[in-house]
């Protein structure tokens, strides 16, 4: 299981150095993959702090070229040199508000998987569109443009989160049917063309509370989680939930 902390556009260096040791406390020896996104200014000092630890520590957005004119952008090279092993990618709040399209998140994880950077992929369904019948299309319309760099993507470097946007910050969960008919859906989606089936992480209003029903579907392979990725108690809660351990 990967149990995926993104912190968003929360927290200056030292609570974030907070955040990360207690988080490394909480869940030291824990069967799951811990892995944290601290906002770019927080991520050396996060780094320094996970150093020798088992968790890992990663970016929330990644530019598709190298280098070049793209004013506050960064470059998988960059991040690299960082010492970030993965990013988050295609994030509905980017889509939603900073304007990413359905190729500007691909190139991006292209960039990411190129460079060797483990890209966390997400994509998701609106309530208006679930309510119209169309989450399939939706979720096909978002992995499509993925379709040029399929036969480069492993375990190693790419990863999905199915994150319905609705249920992104509510407090309200996707049920565990929508849950299990998504992930199914994308499972498929990779493997009817014969690509790399990546894991599958499920993302929106995770909590202690619900993680129980939803880590034990079989076709959930961990979190992506906001808001109760910001107490160390919480996410350590989901983590061991994730391991079995609780
Ligand atoms: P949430 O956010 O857990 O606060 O719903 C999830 C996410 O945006 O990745």
């Amino acid at each position: 299981m990967y149990i995926v902390g993104n912190w968003k556009m929360n927290t200056l260096p030292a609570e974030s150095v907070d955040l990360a040791g207690s988080i490394i406390e909480l869940t030291d020896g824990l069967a799951a993959n811990i892995l944290i996104a601290p906002p770019l200014t927080s991520t050396a000092a996060v780094l320094e702090c996970c150093k020798n630890t088992e968790v890992k520590v990663g970016a929330q957005n990644v530019h598709w070229e190298d280098s070049g004119a793209y004013t506050g952008e960064v470059s998988a090279r960059m991040l690299q040199q960082l010492g970030v092993q993965f990013v988050i990618v295609g994030h509905s709040e980017r889509r939603q508000f900073f304007g990413e399209t359905l190729q500007s998140a691909a190139d991006r994880a292209h960039a990411a998987i190129k460079s060797n950077l483990q890209a966390i992929f997400c994509i998701g369904e609106t309530e208006a569109e679930r309510n119209q019948g169309k989450t399939n299309q939706i979720l096909n319309d978002q992995l499509e443009p993925l379709a040029n760099c399929l036969s480069s993507i492993n375990s190693k470097n790419f990863m999905l989160a199915y994150e319905p946007v609705w249920a992104i910050g509510t407090g309200k969960s996707a049920s565990i049917d929508d849950i299990h008919q998504a992930h199914d859906f994308i499972k498929t989606w990779f493997k009817d063309r014969k690509a790399f089936v990546p894991s599958v992480l499920y993302g929106g209003s995770v909590k202690p509370e619900n993680f129980g029903e939803i880590s034990a579907l079989d076709n959930v392979d961990g979190a992506l989680i906001g808001g109760a990725s910001l107490k160390a108690e919480s996410f350590s809660e989901i983590a061991k939930i994730g391991s079995g351990a609780s």
